[in-house]
């Protein structure tokens, strides 16, 4: 395959290991130096400029965005997507996942373990926020931190509000979070390629620090997961639309708590702790993969009119519970089921057999009008467009 990676580290460890493990297998391998490409609306295509040229065909690429052009970046992935070519990330995968908050609101409708976390703007609500994860010592996190900078254990509620106060003061966006001390300065990385875990380190804080980042001296070791962190990795990774990522755990008292995950490890650490050659196994999924670019599904599905995508939750007292999905009608209403989802499993493709169960969210395509009826009702919006009121501005 032809590959460029999107890179302005031409010279760091992990982008020229990514070259070398291409290079090694075969295949055709160039490093962009993201800023310099140029977006191209003009013609009847997307198309991308490359230093002023108009740019050859590449197969694939595989984004490594740095946190400082996060725009700049995404929105060059987005024209490859628009192009038809293979990125393992997509540009809302990288979007999304680098915002700390965002990356949390769309974790948590999957059930997906996480430290408490809230997100509040007005002074008066500081406080309230603060108790509702537990109270001090208490996380304070800059939506967009990196490396560890921008992540602060307040001792207690008023050093905690008045760094909050500080922060948005400066017009920063700050999240409070549950500091998880059962972690005691430890957290887990483990590296997702495709549907896997391929490598996974623990990084221990130095001395009295509580972040294990290795900028602050953190060191790393090997260590094998068990199922239910691999689990949580993963679904992570798949969630966020992020098919190569770093995923960010603390070891919490019932389990893994997915602090964030990220769109370019750094391979340099957990190749060296795990001993394993993961731009590899990155380089190999890639190539494996090429054959399926991004397709904006829901899109591309709801281009016949009056067809679309919907979530049908199968509710309590449905009269849908205990049947058979063959039995359930959807097909002879024209509603196809994609995936059935039944607490963190996705069952793609549901057999005809499978048995309905109260609480199982099914995928569906089909005629709007036939599906309208089986979305729980306070997920309705209201779809007439109602008169303006007579006087629209009441006087208190
Ligand atoms: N809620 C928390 N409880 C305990 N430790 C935490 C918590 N959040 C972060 N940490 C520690 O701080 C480190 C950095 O936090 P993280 O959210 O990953 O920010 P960054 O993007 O800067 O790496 C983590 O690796 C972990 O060791
Ligand atoms: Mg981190």
């Amino acid at each position: 395959m032809k590959l460029a990676i999107l890179s302005r580290a031409l010279g760091s460890y992990s982008t020229q290991r990514l070259r070398t493990a291409a290079l090694d297998r075969g295949h055709q391998v160039k490093v962009l130096n993201t800023l310099r490409f140029g977006i191209d609306l003009a013609g009847d295509e997307p198309d991308l400029q490359f230093r002023g040229k108009p740019i050859s065909h590449y197969d694939a690429i595989l984004p490594r965005i740095g946190n400082s052009i996060t725009y700049f970046g995404t929105a060059v992935v987005r024209q490859f997507e628009q192009m038809d070519v293979y990125t393992p990330n997509t540009s809302n995968g990288i979007a999304n996942s680098r915002d700390k908050l965002r990356a949390s609101q769309i974790l948590s409708r999957h059930e997906i373990g996480m430290p408490g976390t809230t997100f509040v703007r007005d002074k008066a609500d500081v406080i309230p926020a603060i108790e509702r994860v537990g109270g001090a010592p208490v996380v304070i996190k800059l939506l967009e931190g990196t490396q560890g900078i921008g992540v602060i254990l307040a001792p207690d509620i008023k050093v905690a509000e008045a760094i909050v106060e500080t922060l948005h003061s400066t017009k920063q966006n700050v999240l409070i979070q549950r500091f998880v001390k059962e972690s005691r300065g430890r957290d887990i990385r483990a590296l997702v390629v495709g549907d896997r875990v391929v490598a996974a380190m623990r990084r221990v804080a130095q001395g009295d620090e509580f972040r294990s980042n290795v900028h602050r001296g953190g060191s790393v070791e090997a260590v094998e997961l068990s199922p239910e962190f691999e689990k949580a990795a993963v679904r992570s990774a798949q969630i966020m639309g992020l098919r190569v990522a770093g995923v960010d755990m603390l070891e919490g008292d019932s389990g893994p708590l997915v602090m964030e995950v990220n769109s370019s490890p750094g391979l340099e650490g957990i190749e060296r702790a795990t001993n394993l050659d993961i731009a590899g196994s990155i380089i190999d999924y890639i190539d494996n993969q090429v054959a399926f670019p991004e397709i904006d599904v829901r899109q591309r599905l709801t281009v016949s009119t009056g067809y679309g995508v919907a979530e049908i939750v199968v509710q309590s007292g449905s009269e849908l519970v205990g049947r058979t999905l063959g039995e359930s009608g959807l097909r002879e209403r024209d509603i196809t089921a994609l995936t059935l989802q039944r607490a963190t499993n996705v069952i793609p493709n549901p057999h005809s057999r499978y048995v309905l169960e109260d609480g199982d969210r099914m995928l569906c395509f089909g005629k709007l009008e036939e599906m309208r009826s089986m979305i729980p009702a306070r997920r309705r919006k209201r779809t007439r467009v109602r008169k303006l009121p007579k006087a629209p501005i009441h006087d208190a």
